[in-house]
Order: C-alpha cells, then structure tokens, then sequence
C-alpha cells in the first residue's frame, strides 16, 4: 500500500531533525488503516508494542506514513546501529544488491561471506584466531552455538540464566527465561536445559550448592549461555566479579563460556562489545541485530580449536547473504571508526541526564546501563507501561524490558542535541504520568 504525505522532508532535512514532528493525533489516520488491514492477515503472535507505523527513517528519526516525525530511542528494537539508511550503508547494500542477490554460502564460496568472517575475527573479544558461521538472525546464531557446543564437547546439558532472552526457536526458547509467555504452550522444551540466577550476589553459590550438587555434574555441562548485560530482561548490568568469576567457573570444569551479544554487542555499550568491559574473553559469541544495521545477519563467532564439526553438521541457505554481508562491513567500519565513541559519549550524557530525571520523579528507581543501552527501571509494570505510551504521544519511540523497566538504545549515530530532546520528552512523560495516574 503505497501512502502519499504532502510535504515530506528530505532524506538530510530529516536526520538533521532535534526534535519530533508531530501533524496530526498520534496514531493518525494513515496509521489507523495501516493497523487495521494487518490486523486482518498477520500472526496473532506478533507482540506489538503500540500504534506505531514507520514509513522511512535517516539517521536517529523516523518518519510515520502519516507523514509525523519521531525522535527514535528504539533504533529498530537495538539494531539500526549505524541510524537509519545511513548512506554509506545504503551504498554497500546497492552496489553488492546489483552484483550478486544471493548463491549459497554452505555450498559454493562467496569471497564477501570470508570477508566479513575475517572482519569478524579481527574485533572478535578472543586473543586467539576465531572461525564463524553466518545466519540470518540472532536466534539461528544462537541454534548454532547450541550445535557446535553439544557437539565439540560430547556432553549434553546447557546453563542459561533466569531472566534472559535468547530468541524464540526451540533451542534458544529453552534457554531463554524472561518471560513464561514464550514458554506457554510450547513444552515440551529442549531437553537438558538449566537455569541459574542472572548475577548472583552469591557468586557462584548456586552452581557449586545447587546445580553441581543436586541437578548436574559439571563434566556434563556443555555450555554456559549468558548476556553480558540482559537485553529483553531489562538492560540489566551484573556486577563485573559475577561474570569474572563465570567465566573461571568455566575455565576449571571445561564448560564452553558462549557470550549473546546479539543486543549488546555491536558498539552499542561504547565498546565493539559488552564482555570487554567486564575484561572476560568468551570461547564463543554470538552477534546480531546491529551487525548489519537492518539487514538480516547473525553470526556465531567461536574459538577457531572449537570448530571440530565436520562438513554438512551445520549450514543454512541464505545465512552470510551477500546483500547483508556488504551492510555488515559497512557498519563495522563505522562503528569502528566512530559509532561505538559516540554511543559511550552520549550515553554518559544520557545516563547522567536520565538521573537527573530520576531524582525529580519518585515512579523512576533505578536508572543504570552502559553506553547507548540503558534501562529505565518504574515502580511497576503498569506505570512503566503509561510512560512508554506518553513518551509515543510525544513524539519518542522507547520500548518496554524487563518487569518495568523501559529500554533507551538509540542508533549509535544520534546527536547530542537529539539526546536532550529525547531527555526532555522523556522527563515530560514521567511527569505526565506522576500527575496524571498511569490509568489516565
Ligand atoms: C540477547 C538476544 N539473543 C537473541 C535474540 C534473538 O534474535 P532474533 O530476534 O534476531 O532472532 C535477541 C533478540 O532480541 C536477543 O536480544
């Protein structure tokens, strides 16, 4: 359906936007049709958030088919790293989309799938050479590190932590424990699956006194699956000893360290990666969303001595395609060169701002994060939600996480500028709320 705004902006005039643009009521009447007709054909399944239907975006803004414009604290849900239709992106995807659509990297040779494996390994967080497979999402990449994992090590059992979110295909669903939602209806799950708590202030009490003792023997133990900072469960950061001593528990039982950086990773924290902050190396980590800045891409980077599985154990038809092998050089190269310095720039602006915001309204408990992904933590889900939905009638594109928490992961390449209007549009939302009731 094609949708005719007059008087749209340019393509600049757009990412050079500070603030939102609001024409008319919030969702307007393009939307309202929008909504309406794919609520008649599309999966029930689909957990939309609010009324909101983009129609183009460039750099931090989007723009609705109604012709509004948004200041985007959302970034596509952690993945348009690089802003939206950022050119330099535009133009990898355009060149390689006129050479080649698509051959299959498991069974012929694409020089731009080695490529992009190579670059991989060149800002991989391990000292030694890593080999990687490409997929088309965050949930194959993590499908994969289950494989490889299982099948490296011969053994069968799998920890994750309550709390975490690792996609929604069977393996990663097993893993994943944010929500019994996604369970709900699905069991039986991937058999050999644990769940630990997500930074224990008790350390490693519940794998030595818990699991080791009563559930699992170590030496059965495959892997460890673990975000460096919960993404979906709330932006949440463990404490630094946590995932140090994680990773020695680890190293003593043989016990494969898998880092999910799909969320986190990708400069967002103001480092390629969440796990250096913490200064642990991972045997396997796995990348997504903002690897390609939109484009469908995964990939499972694993230590190089790891990958033991012979030819045909593991592949995919389009996974590593050419298109979105060309946007994820595109976008390393700039969240190399500047995103990633940005992101921990004006993330410390927007992390001191947010408590700012904080200490004027008692709804807000908690405000923590790194970098360009940071979570807003509310009294309680109900309110949380009203301030996600004030924020949208404003004009800012924020997502719910966690138990109350909001997200705030804005593309890599947004403003100082645009960050203080999002901080203004945000404070205004909680102090709508505060006044109003989150009912209103
Ligand atoms: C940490 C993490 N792992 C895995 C996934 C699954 O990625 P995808 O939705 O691309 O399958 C997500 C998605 O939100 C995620 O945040």
């Amino acid at each position: 359906m094609a949708i005719e705004v007059a008087g749209r902006l340019s393509a600049q005039e757009l990412a050079a936007c500070v603030e939102p643009r609001l024409l008319t009521e919030i969702p307007g009447p393009n939307a309202r049709r929008a909504i309406d007709a794919d609520h008649e054909v599309t999966s029930p399944s689909l957990p939309r958030a609010y009324p909101f239907v983009p129609s183009r975006g460039a750099g931090a803004m989007v723009e609705d088919v109604d012709g509004n414009v948004f200041l985007d604290f959302n970034a596509g849900i952690a993945v348009c790293s690089t802003g939206h239709a950022h050119p330099k992106v535009v133009k990898a995807i355009s060149r390689q989309a006129e050479q080649l659509l698509h051959y299959s990297a498991s069974d012929f040779y694409l020089p731009i799938y080695a490529e992009t494996c190579r670059r991989l390994d060149q800002i991989a967080p391990m000292s030694g050479p890593t080999r990687s497979f490409l997929t088309n999402s965050g949930t194959e990449a993590v499908e994969a590190a289950i494989k490889l994992a299982r099948n490296h090590t011969g053994r069968q059992y799998l920890v994750s932590f309550l709390g975490s979110f690792h996609g929604r295909s069977y393996g990663s669903v097993s893993l994943t424990a944010s929500k019994a939602t996604y369970h709900e209806g699905f069991g039986p799950l991937l058999p050999g699956v644990l769940h630990a708590p997500y930074g224990d202030p008790a350390g490693m009490g519940y794998f030595q006194d818990v699991l080791f003792k009563r559930l699992v023997k170590p030496h059965e133990v495959a892997a460890v699956v673990v975000e460096p900072i919960l993404g979906e469960g709330g932006y949440v950061v463990p404490p630094k000893d946590w995932l140090v001593a994680l990773r020695e528990l680890c190293t003593e039982h043989g016990i494969l360290f898998v880092a999910d950086e799909v969320q986190s990773g990708m400069g967002r924290t103001g480092k390629m990666w969440a796990v250096e902050h913490f200064g642990v190396q991972p045997d396997i980590l796995l990348a997504g969303k903002g690897i390609a800045s939109g484009m469908p891409l995964g990939a499972m980077i694993a230590r190089a001595d790891l990958m033991t599985w012979g030819m045909g154990a593991h592949g995919s038809t389009y996974g590593g395609n050419p298109v979105s092998c060309a946007a994820a050089l595109a976008s390393i190269d700039l969240i190399e060169g500047e995103l990633a310095g940005n992101a921990e720039r004006i993330g410390g602006f927007l992390l001191e701002g947010l408590g700012i915001v904080a200490a004027e309204c008692s709804l807000i408990t908690e405000v923590r994060g790194l970098g360009l992904m940071i979570g807003v933590e509310f009294e309680s889900d109900v309110v949380a939600d009203a301030v996600e939905i004030a924020c949208f009638e404003q004009g800012l594109l924020t997502l719910r996480a966690g138990d109350g928490a909001i997200r705030i992961a804005p593309p890599l390449v947004i403003s100082r500028d645009q960050a203080a209007t999002g901080l203004r549009l945000f404070g205004d939302a909680c102090r709508r709320v505060a006044e109003k009731g989150p009912n209103a």
